[in-house]
């Protein structure tokens, strides 16, 4: 039996979001035998890493690429510039005020500044800019503090400040909900300007948290096809497949909405799998990267979202680590 890695040596790294308390025991074994690059699932977000004026704390970032490094892993970053997990004081001065333009341009800079220049060559791709465009209103710009404080150009700076900090990075535009047409077509507008104002962007990091009933075949290849148009690679950067229906469907009492996994929900689990599969092998070259959200069944953010304390199954490692059928289909083509 191939592990992950191996079946995917001529397609792309195989990629897992991990937290420091992951890297000891038996996650820390699963993780290195099967997987060939990480992603910190929260060390390096504005807040935790970056908690006050002046103070970074280094310590969980450092300790994960540190393992990475020892364990000849590559590092995704993730990510730079958030509307969620970003501290408050970012955008207000000493008295509780609401900051400049300038201002908050000069703290996005010396952020990414230091973020990416301690990491410099060890980080080969960072998620720059994450879910900058809002799902259902026309607009193509979440009305986040960045963008009510600094405006649209926001994103193409924070382009520019981690080019200049990192000329070597590959740098990823990433957002969830890729497949939807509404918010495909809005993110391919924004890459498209990017692309014609030459910023920094190499990439699009759909983010992939999908379910055993989405996306289809069809609209994600539609996703893939069309953003790579715009001379951008795509990658696939927080994989995980959710047994459980969207909220909306959840709203209306589908049989599916248990907190157990039966077996029905397995089957169309490994039947989604092997189909999202199928479509990333076939996108090998354009495709250059599938990370997981999460090492196993065990511990996932699924587990309290969107539903409170709800249990989620989404992974291809159970609760005791053991591989799911879904990852016999995925590692056997
Ligand atoms: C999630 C983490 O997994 C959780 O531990 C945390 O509480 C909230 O953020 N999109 C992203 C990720 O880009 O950073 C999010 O990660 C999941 C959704």
């Amino acid at each position: 039996q191939k592990t992950l890695k191996e079946a995917y040596k001529d397609y792309f790294p195989i990629g897992v979001a991990v937290a420091p308390r992951n890297l000891s025991g038996p996650e820390a074994e699963l993780i290195v035998k099967q997987f060939s690059s990480v992603t910190p699932e929260n060390a390096m977000k504005m807040g935790p890493i970056h908690p006050e004026p002046g103070r970074y704390n280094w310590q969980d970032a450092d300790a994960i690429v540190a393992f990475a490094q020892k364990n000849g892993m590559k590092v995704r970053g993730h990510t730079l510039c958030w509307h969620n997990q970003t501290p408050k004081w970012f955008f207000t001065d000493d008295e509780g005020k609401q900051v400049s333009r300038e201002v908050l341009l000069d703290r996005l800079k010396e952020h990414i500044n230091n973020v990416v220049g301690r990491y410099k060559g060890k980080i080969y791709a960072w998620d720059v800019v994450n879910e900058a465009v809002p799902d259902t209103s026309s607009s193509i710009y979440r009305e986040s503090k960045f963008f009510q404080i600094i405006g649209e150009d926001y994103i193409e700076k924070a382009f520019e400040f981690a080019h200049a900090a990192d000329p070597d990075a590959q740098l990823f535009y990433n957002d969830y909900n890729t497949e939807s047409a509404l918010k495909r077509e809005k993110i391919f507008r924004l890459l498209k300007k990017l692309k014609e104002k030459n910023v920094p962007v190499h990439g699009v990091g759909l983010q992939g948290h999908w379910s055993v009933y989405e996306p289809t075949a069809a609209e994600l290849e539609k996703s893939i096809t069309q953003f790579a148009g715009l001379g951008l690679v795509v990658q696939i950067t927080e994989l995980d497949v959710s047994v459980h229906p969207k909220e909306h469907e959840r709203r209306q009492k589908k049989p599916t909405d248990s907190a157990m996994l039966t077996p029905e929900m397995t089957a169309r689990q490994t039947a989604q799998y092997k189909m999202l599969f199928d479509v990333f092998r076939k996108h090998k070259g354009t495709l250059t990267g599938v990370t997981f959200w999460n090492v196993s069944d065990k511990s996932t953010w699924l587990d309290n979202f969107p539903v409170m304390g709800r249990k989620d199954y989404p992974l291809l490692f159970d609760q005791t680590y053991h591989p799911k059928p879904a990852y016999f289909q995925v590692t056997d083509f």
